[in-house]
C-alpha cells in the first residue's frame, strides 16, 4: 500500500459495464486513495424507498426518504461498507429489484440535491485522510467534483457491456441471462443519460477511454498514464484542486 501518493480528486464516469468499479478500486488501492461509489448510494436510497413500500416514480415520497435515509457509505477501497441503518446492505443493493428501480430514483433532483452535498463531505474528508480519492458514478466531472485534478469518461460498446455485467453477476451468484442484461443495460443508460437532472454526461474536459478492447490492467494503465502526465503523485494538493 502507498498510502496518500494520490493527491486530489479522480473523477470516473460513464455507463454500467465499463469496467468502472473495479477499475476505480484498484487505482485507488495503488494509488493509497480513498474510493467512493456513488452508485451504491443511489442503490441504498433506492432499498429504502422500496422497503417502505414507496413508488420509485413518486418523486415526493422517495424525496423524503431521502431525506430520512440512514445510509453511510466507506471510502476504504479493501473493505469498503454501505449501511442502511446499522445492516450491511452490500450484496442487496446489486440485486435485481433495485437494479430495475435506481435509475427512477437518481433521476429525482432532490435526491440528488441531498446526495451531491454527502458525497461532497466525503471526499473532503477522504481528501484530508488519504491525500486524494478516486469517485465513480455519471455526474462526479460534471457537478459532484468539477475541479477534480483528473476526469475520465470510461465508454465501451454496448455489447462488451452487457457481456462484462452477465460474467459479473454469475460470478456473484446472480442468475443472468445475456439478453436480460443487455435490455437492462440499455434502458438503463437511456434513462440516466435523457433525465433532467445532471444526467450521464462527459465533462468538456474528461479524457475519453474506450474500454471495448481493453482489459482492466490496459484500462489501469492508461489512467496511470494520465496521472503521471499530470503529476498528481506525490505532490501536494494545491487549493481548489476539487
Ligand atoms: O454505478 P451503478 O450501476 O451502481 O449506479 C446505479 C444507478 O445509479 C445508475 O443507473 C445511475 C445512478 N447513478 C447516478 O445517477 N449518478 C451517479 N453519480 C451514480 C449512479
Amino acid at each position: 500500500m502507498v498510502e496518500g501518493e494520490l493527491h486530489g480528486v479522480i473523477a470516473l464516469d460513464g455507463p454500467s459495464g465499463t469496467g468502472k468499479s473495479t477499475v476505480a478500486r484498484r487505482l485507488a488501492t495503488l494509488l493509497g486513495a480513498g474510493y467512493l461509489d456513488t452508485g451504491a448510494m443511489y442503490r441504498t436510497v433506492t432499498l429504502a424507498a422500496l422497503r417502505a413500500g414507496v413508488d420509485p416514480s413518486d418523486h415526493d415520497a422517495v424525496a423524503r426518504i431521502a431525506e430520512h435515509v440512514a445510509l453511510s457509505i466507506t471510502t476504504d477501497p479493501v473493505h469498503q461498507e454501505v449501511l442502511l441503518g446499522e445492516e450491511s446492505v452490500g450484496i442487496e443493493i446489486r440485486g435485481q429489484a433495485v437494479t430495475l428501480a435506481v435509475s427512477a430514483v437518481s433521476a429525482v433532483p432532490r435526491v440528488r440535491e441531498l446526495l451531491k452535498v454527502r458525497q461532497q463531505e466525503l471526499i473532503a474528508d477522504a481528501c484530508a485522510s488519504y491525500g486524494g480519492i478516486v469517485v465513480e458514478g455519471r455526474d462526479i466531472g460534471t457537478v459532484i467534483a468539477p475541479n477534480a485534478a483528473l476526469k475520465v469518461f470510461l465508454t465501451a460498446s454496448s455489447d462488451a457491456r452487457a457481456r462484462r455485467r452477465t460474467t459479473q453477476d454469475t460470478a456473484e451468484g446472480r442468475e443472468s441471462s445475456l439478453d436480460a442484461t443487455r435490455q437492462d443495460v440499455d434502458r438503463r443508460d437511456r434513462l440516466d443519460t435523457s433525465r433532467a437532472a445532471s444526467p450521464l454526461q462527459p465533462a468538456g474536459d474528461a479524457v475519453w477511454l474506450d474500454t471495448t478492447n481493453l482489459d482492466i490492467q490496459g484500462v489501469l494503465d492508461r489512467i496511470l498514464e494520465l496521472v503521471d502526465e499530470r503529476e498528481l503523485r506525490g505532490v501536494a494538493a494545491g487549493p481548489g484542486r476539487w
